[in-house]
């Protein structure tokens, strides 16, 4: 299924700011912030102008959800109201937080039932952009609009003009508007590149336009937010450089190549990006999905120019987060992390719950095509068990024909090797590999509890593709 060309924009008049929850004033150091979250039915405005509106399940009733502004370190106690007609949690995506409080439904906590409420209380420790969104039925719920991006904000945070954020998600919908329901268990999507949409939001909308002016400096926060689609993204006209990757900072900002930041499933990316246009001039924001390249906003330059004189620093770099990076991968004996299945390139049978199936079997009566290391997911037992604070290496081999997003639950990790290219120095919460890739990362196993690792792309997630580590 392909993306729908749009040849020209709608005018939204849409303002720049996202839709946010304002920060609150300090709380006293034992009292926690107090935020609520209710998942429920809702509609929005997915399509373009004159299009009906798509019943979504969503926070608070938005897509995305309310954008969650906390501090560094500052504790907060966020109660999930579920009014939705299935269980849900929350899971609180790339926050190094305790493990009972990672929100992953048979692992960390029971999923909270329709008509009931939870309490998640923990205290962020690293500054960046996160998100948050259900881990039960990821692939329906996450599909369906229950999502939204967490700000930890940095004690100084950079001088910018406008703070943006720029979050893409991917749906299908079918001809009369809605969601295609009847697709989220469909085995071809979960056998090849998940269920890919034919309809790409920015920030919610068909199209965003962003209110900018000459010689201002902006600080944009991207999350892709699809559940199997990547994107690529460009700013027309402009350079932009990478500051943070998966909220923990770059040590060097850097531009990236072609000046296109590729993101793949639950990836994000903060970027500086200097407004050198002039008034009145507008950009698009590129999008290629594969064969295709879409507009999916445009920055709109106002009439006037920046009026303060431009003081701002040449380089904004963020503080490092306080998160152990020493690692000593000589000390440690790789885990070999196989990844098999899928389109193309099908295992004869694999072990399901104890039993070994063969592939028609697996399809057949359960709906899996993918393994780690010959074991279809959710074992009862950890792919590996490290010591904490010592160094965890895994080697992840992709012997599939379909490229993969892994994510890391509880720890960013690092590349130490890779088969096509030189590591990437950047610590990172899911790790983007393409077919016959082998990428070995590391990271400092220093958060003690049951952390998934599986592939972001959801599909392949609900076929088999999860897994959990255990750190002592
Ligand atoms: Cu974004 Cu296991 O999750
Ligand atoms: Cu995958």
């Amino acid at each position: 299924m392909s993306l729908s060309r749009r040849t020209f924009l709608a005018m939204t008049g849409s303002i720049a700011a996202v839709g946010a929850v304002a920060p609150q004033h300090a709380a006293s150091a034992d009292q926690a912030r107090r935020l609520r979250l209710t998942a429920r039915l809702s509609r929005a405005h997915l399509l373009e102008a004159g299009q009906p509106e798509t019943a979504v399940w969503a926070y608070d009733g938005s897509v995305p959800g309310p954008t969650l502004h906390l501090r560094q370190g500052e504790s907060i106690e966020a109660q999930l109201i579920n009014q939705l007609p299935q269980p849900t949690t929350i899971h609180w995506h790339g926050l190094r937080i305790d493990n009972s409080m990672d929100g992953v439904a048979g692992l960390t906590q029971p999923a909270v039932q329709p008509g009931k409420t939870y309490f998640y209380r923990f205290a962020p420790p690293d500054a960046g952009t996160f998100w948050y969104h259900p881990h039960y039925r990821t692939w329906e719920q996450l599909a369906r609009g229950l999502y939204g991006v967490l700000i930890v904000q940095e004690a100084s945070p950079p001088a910018v003009d406008q703070d943006l954020i720029v979050g893409f998600d991917d749906w299908r919908i079918g001809e009369n508007g809605q969601i295609d329901e009847a697709s989220f268990d469909s085995m071809h999507d979960i056998s090849h590149a998940g269920r890919l949409g034919n309809i790409l939001t920015l920030n919610g909308k068909f199209s965003q336009d962003f209110e900018v002016l000459s010689g201002q400096r902006l600080r944009l926060r991207l999350l892709n937010a699809a559940t199997a689609r990547v994107v690529s993204v460009r700013f027309a006209d402009h350079a932009p450089l990478v500051i943070a990757l998966d909220g923990q900072p770059v040590s060097r900002p850097f531009a990236p190549r072609g000046n296109t930041i590729l993101l793949a499933p639950a990836q994000r990316a903060d970027l500086i990006l200097d407004c050198d246009g002039e008034p009145g001039q507008t950009s698009s924001i590129e999008v290629d999905v594969g064969r295709e390249t879409l507009v999916a906003g445009r920055l709109v330059y106002g009439t006037q120019r920046r009026q303060r004189a431009n003081t701002l620093s040449e380089f904004p770099v963020l503080p490092a987060n306080p998160m152990p990076t020493d690692i000593n991968p000589d000390d440690a004996s790789p885990v070999d992390l196989v990844m098999t299945g899928g389109a193309r390139a099908p295992f004869p049978s694999a072990v399901y719950q104890g039993e070994n199936l063969s592939i028609r079997e697996l399809v057949r009566r359960h709906k899996k095509a993918w393994a780690f290391n010959g074991v279809v997911g959710f074992p009862d037992k950890p792919l590996a068990v490290f010591a904490n604070g010592k160094t965890a290496v895994i080697k992840m081999v992709n012997r599939t024909a379909w490229p993969h997003a892994m994510h890391f639950h509880g720890h960013h990790v690092r590349e130490i090797q890779h088969s096509a290219r030189e590591p990437s120095p950047h610590w990172r919460d899911t790790i983007f590999m393409r077919p016959d890739e082998t990428v070995t990362v590391a990271f400092n196993a220093h958060n003690p509890g049951r952390w998934m690792l599986h592939c972001h792309m959801l599909g392949h997630q609900r076929g088999g593709m999860s897994t959990w580590y255990e750190v002592g």
